[in-house]
C-alpha cells in the first residue's frame, strides 16, 4: 500500500512530520537510489527502499513513545471535551497510552501500539512499580512510611498493596522535577515521593484523601524501569524500548538516590544550602 514519505518517515520513528520534512528539504533521504524532493511523494513500504543519510529505513512492528504529560491533556486515544495525548505523538501505527494519568497529572506516560508489552506493564498480576512526586497542602508525618508500607483502606474492597513514602528534605534530587513555582517555596514534608504496584483510580490523591492530605501536584516520575528523563521538557515524546532499562542523561530518578545511598553522588546538604545555619522546621525546601 503506498503511503506519503513524510508520514512513512514519522512512523518509522526518523522524526516529528516537521523534522522530516526538513530532512527531506536537505536532500537527505533517497528512494530507491534516487534524491526525494518532495514530502507528499508516494511509496510503498513493502517495495521502495527509502534511505536517510544512506541508512536503509524500516518501519518497525512495535513503536512505544516516552511523553512527557503536561497537565490539561486526557489519556485517551480520543476525547470530545479535552485534548489527547495523542496529540503529542507521531499519528498512525494505532497507538494507544498504555494506562491512564488523570488530566491534571503530569509525567512519564508510554505510548504504544505494543499490546503484549501494555499488558505486561498493566496487569495487576505483574505488580510493575510506579513512582510520583507529590506535592501535598500539608506535611506529610512520619508515621506514614510504615502505614503506607501495610496497604492503605482507601474505600475500595481491599486495602492497597503495600506502598513505599519518601518524605522529601532539601537533599532529595527528585526536587528538581518540580516546577519552578514550588521550588524553595515548599514547607519540609510537603514533597513526597510515592512508589505504587497498582493502577487503581485517582489512587495517590486517595491514599493521601485517607490520611487527611490533598495532593496539589502530581507528577509520574518513573514506570518499572522506564524513568522521565529530566531534560525531556513537557509535551515533548521520545521513542523507547520498553524491555530495556531507560538511563538516558538527566536521569535522575531512582538512580541518582541509589547513587546517593551509595556514596557515588553527594546528597546536597540541606545545611551548606543555607549557609551553614541551623535548620528550622519552618524554613522551606
Ligand atoms: N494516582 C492519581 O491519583 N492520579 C494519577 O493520575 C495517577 C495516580
Amino acid at each position: 500500500m503506498q503511503t506519503r514519505l513524510d508520514k512513512f518517515l514519522t512512523e518509522a520513528g526518523v522524526g516529528t512530520r516537521s523534522e522530516v520534512k526538513s530532512i527531506i528539504k536537505k536532500k537527505s533521504v533517497t528512494v530507491n537510489g534516487i534524491c526525494a524532493e518532495k514530502p507528499e511523494m508516494k511509496v510503498n513500504p513493502d517495495t521502495d527502499e527509502v534511505a536517510v543519510g544512506g541508512k536503509v529505513v524500516t518501519l518497525r512492528s512495535n513503536v512505544t513513545y516516552l511523553l512527557h504529560k503536561p497537565a490539561g491533556y486526557v489519556c485517551a486515544v480520543k476525547d470530545n471535551c479535552f485534548p489527547t495525548v495523542m496529540e503529542l505523538v507521531p499519528q498512525g501505527r494505532d497507538l494507544f497510552p498504555v494506562g491512564r494519568l488523570d488530566k491534571d497529572t503530569e509525567g512519564l506516560i508510554l505510548i504504544t501500539n505494543d499490546g503484549a508489552m501494555a499488558h505486561r506493564m498493566l496487569s495487576p498480576r505483574s505488580h510493575v512499580d510506579k513512582t510520583y512526586l507529590a506535592v501535598l497542602d500539608r506535611p506529610a508525618e512520619d508515621g506514614w512510611i510504615t502505614l503506607f508500607s501495610e496497604g492503605v483502606e482507601i474505600g475500595d474492597d481491599a486495602p492497597t498493596l503495600p506502598a513505599k513514602l519518601v518524605i522529601c528534605d532539601a537533599a532529595n534530587p527528585e526536587l528538581e522535577y518540580l516546577p519552578e513555582e514550588y521550588k524553595g517555596g515548599l514547607f519540609p514534608g510537603q514533597a513526597v515521593l510515592l512508589t505504587i504496584q497498582e493502577g487503581r483510580y485517582h489512587q495517590v490523591k486517595r491514599m493521601f484523601h485517607a490520611v487527611g492530605r490533598e495532593v496539589i501536584y502530581l507528577k509520574r516520575l518513573s514506570f518499572g524501569s522506564i524513568v522521565l528523563p529530566l531534560s525531556l521538557k513537557k509535551g515533548e515524546a521520545i521513542l523507547c524500548d520498553p524491555e530495556k532499562t531507560i538511563d538516558m542523561p538527566g536521569n535522575r530518578v531512582n538512580s541518582l538516590t541509589a547513587r546517593a545511598a551509595h556514596g557515588d553522588v553527594k546528597r546536597k546538604s540541606a545545611q551548606n544550602r543555607r549557609g551553614g545555619g541551623s535548620c528550622q522546621k519552618t524554613e522551606r525546601i
